[in-house]
């Protein structure tokens, strides 16, 4: 898998279906050679021709055709000639930047290491992984990076992380450091992002990579509604079927960026990791920093293939909860029912009608502690609400587990309200400048999680309140970006580090948490989809997808999210009509068949809907416990996207291609249109798959070939979830 040629000097890393090669070049510089479809190189001496240009800076007297701004770099330093967007910048004590590190040595091991402090990916025994670690070098400062690449051969994927270590006798400071960095030698390309806001996150968009550096990223504190951590560069035209495309996302849920930049000589480089703008790290003698994990995915067969790599390698290989594997039960959450208006009675009179209806799970979520009201108030003061839940917690959940189902509470642990005891008896554990009133968002102000003593306390508050093990499921929440980030406890000289430290706490509070409850289902929550990252997801195997619950907007939400997350991450709910956020009204099928795509739940008052409504809400989740491990842990295909017309269809195939499942989305009609014959794929080309409900019966081949006739919808929002199964072989 990771083969060293020393006649070469080259690196090569090999998965099942991709290479990555390197070079450890003249002047010890570790170029980059390859990364695309399996290949083998001969042996040779020329895989990168140096020719002499003019007007060039030449970077090695001695040879008047080496220029570091013509050389494609597995990992870039700026101030020696490579004028591009670089991968490191940091300064010595002297302000003299250091740069052009050189290849010192590598080893080759078993497995893959963890992170520390850091979420990352893990292999298993069974993975064969192997991890290559470069070292490189930078001889006066006694800098040394090490750049560390696992190959996990089998699922086609490799994970890169960068650590910086400082041996020498002065401080360095870091400014930017990269956790990966590609540069392809040639090519035209597209970028594709998955920007967003509020209610419409991950929206897919495409651009051509022009000359310049086009950036995207975070400088909120958190991964953000606007852009997701994910960039991919396709081969100009690629589609879901077919072309090439680079996918690279980030472990990480704070501010990050991905750059592309396009040179003179149309070489591209793309650089992920944290945001620079928003950081500084002072490096003293003998310590080290490591960098967040990017997971690198090719595919030459289009953005299912790369959707379908990512989805089965997270899936696997990022949570380790115990329910990273496990059926994910059908929930109530009250938040759209009641609001803040509830109290024990009205909780449980929709839970009852819940468990009449299947439900599984009930969640309670704001608003069950301090004088929390309304949301200008009480987060910090994690006490029960007696005036609306006389027994507390733990009565409710008794209530609600000797019904027959689990029970599941709102936490928003990382953020304080100014009109709290918490804030009255610790102003500064919030966030804020020294003369200025902190800016609200949400009418609340964020807790500083770089200080221990704030760590410790969230981590005692939840280990109290989940230690009475009244707690079957965490909705963790976290409702604004973060602004006013300074630390009253960090010297002026590291307040660059706090955006990075708010992030390590955070993680070290979530790790800290997830393993002393393992038993607990925790689902990540950031106003929606605000931090929905494999950093989080590394945590907890499920997020809340989006505050948006209408049905037709979902459609590109969860179509865009799968780019990258497997459906079982996306928490997906039925509400109430007409829709909280858009208003718009669609019929409870609509709805249903739309959240049934992902981690279906509920997010209505039952006892408002009527008896038909009732019955189908019913049926829904008789159907989707059916096939609900087929749906959760099948294979996702996106087939007609939202994005560019009134339809929208997906389909799951089960593991072994014994069944799979269409889901159709008409969004606004059209008079008299025909109906769409639409290409299966993923399924196996010669058994007959028979239509569960007509019964009627098809080849793999004609699904996939011919194509399967969807419903001619007339009016608008309409919706059909079809299942099929395997019958006898054909031919
Ligand atoms: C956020 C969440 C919602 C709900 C509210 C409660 O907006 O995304 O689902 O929990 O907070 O305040």
């Amino acid at each position: 898998m990771i083969k060293f040629s020393k006649k070469n000097n080259l690196l090569s890393l090999h998965t099942k279906n991709t290479s990555y090669i390197m070079q450890v070049f003249k002047n010890q510089h570790l170029l980059h050679i390859y990364w695309g479809k399996s290949m083998v190189l001969t042996e040779r001496n020329n895989y990168l021709p140096l020719d002499e240009r003019v007007n060039m800076v030449n970077s090695d007297p001695a040879d008047k055709s080496y220029y570091l701004e013509d050389l494609p770099f597995e990992y870039a330093f700026w101030g020696k000639g490579d004028f591009r967007t670089p991968s490191l910048t940091a300064v010595d004590g002297n302000g003299a930047v250091i740069s052009n590190f050189i290849y010192e040595s590598h080893t080759i091991s078993n497995g893959k290491p963890e992170i520390p402090g850091l979420p990352s990916t893990f292999a298993e025994e069974a993975d064969d992984a192997e991890t290559l670690e470069i070292k490189l070098i930078h001889k006066k400062s006694g800098v040394s990076i090490y750049l560390l690449y696992t190959v996990f051969p089998s699922f086609d994927v490799i994970t890169r992380n960068v650590k910086i270590e400082n041996r020498g006798s002065s401080q360095v400071v870091i400014n930017k450091i990269m956790s990966a960095t590609v540069d392809f030698v040639s090519g035209e390309y597209e970028l594709l992002t998955l920007p967003g806001a509020w209610g419409r996150e991950r929206w897919i968009e495409r651009q051509s990579v022009s000359h310049g550096v086009v950036s995207i990223g975070s400088s909120r504190g958190i991964s953000s509604h606007q852009f997701n951590p994910f960039a991919a560069l396709l081969s100009q035209g690629a589609s879901e079927g077919s072309g090439e495309v680079y996918g690279f996302n980030l472990v990480y849920s704070g501010n990050f960026v991905a750059e592309i930049e396009k040179n003179q000589d149309d070489r591209v480089r793309i650089n992920m990791g944290i945001n620079p703008f928003t950081f500084s790290w002072k490096l003293g003698a003998g310590e080290s920093f490591s960098a967040p994990e990017a997971v690198l995915v090719y595919s030459d067969k289009g953005l299912n293939c790369m959707s379908g790599i990512y989805h089965e390698f997270y899936g696997k290989r990022l949570s380790r909860s115990i329910y990273a594997r496990k059926e994910r039960p059908v929930l109530v959450n009250n938040w759209e029912a009641t609001y803040f208006s509830f109290n024990e009675k009205s909780l449980l009179e929709i839970a009852s009608k819940s468990k009449d209806l299947g439900i599984e799970l009930f969640v309670l979520d704001d608003g069950w502690f301090g004088e929390r009201n309304s949301d200008h108030t009480s987060l910090g003061d994690w006490v029960v609400n007696k005036d609306k839940l006389p027994d507390g917690i733990e009565g409710l959940s008794d209530k609600i587990r000797s019904m027959g189902m689990k029970f599941g509470l709102w936490f928003e642990p990382e953020m304080i309200s100014s009109d709290s005891k918490l804030f009255r008896s610790h102003p500064e554990w919030a966030l804020q400048l020294k003369d200025s009133p902190p800016a609200e968002g949400r009418n609340q102000l964020v807790l500083d999680l770089s200080r221990d003593e704030v760590v410790v306390e969230i981590i005692r508050m939840l280990k109290e309140i989940l230690g009475t093990k009244a707690v079957d499921y965490v909705k963790w929440d976290m409702n604004r970006s973060l602004t006013d980030v300074y630390s009253s406890t960090l010297p002026s000289d590291r307040q660059g580090e706090l955006y990075h430290r708010y992030v390590l706490g955070l993680y070290r509070i979530m790790d800290e948490i997830t393993s002393a409850f393992p038993d607990i289902l925790f689902e990540g929550c950031s106003a929606g989809g605000g931090r929905f990252d494999p950093g989080i997801l590394h945590y907890m195997p499920q997020f809340w997808t989006s505050d948006n619950t209408d049905a037709v907007s979902r459609l590109k939400i969860q179509y865009g999210t799968s780019l990258v997350y497997p459906q079982i991450f996306m928490g997906a709910h039925v509400s109430a009509v007409p829709n909280h956020q858009v208003g718009r009204s669609t019929e409870i099928e609509m709805r249903g068949n739309a959240a049934m795509m992902g981690n279906l739940g509920y997010e209505l008052d039952f006892n408002k809907l009527k008896n038909e409504e009732l019955d189908a809400v019913r049926q829904q989740i008789v159907f989707y416990k059916k096939y609900r491990k087929l749906i959760q842990f099948g294979r996702f295909y996106r087939l007609l996207s939202p994005f560019e017309g009134e339809k929208a269809s997906w389909m799951i195939v089960s593991q072994d291609k014994s069944e799979f499942i269409l889901f159709y989305y008409q969004i606004l009609a059209e008079a008299n249109m025909p109906r769409t014959l639409v290409k299966l794929t993923g399924i196996d080309v010669n058994p007959i798959y028979k239509e569960t409900g007509s019964g009627d019966i098809y080849s793999g081949s004609e699904l996939m070939y011919r194509g399967y006739f969807l419903p001619r919808f007339t009016v608008d929002f309409q919706s059909v979830v079809v299942h099929f199964y395997r019958g006898d072989s054909i031919g």
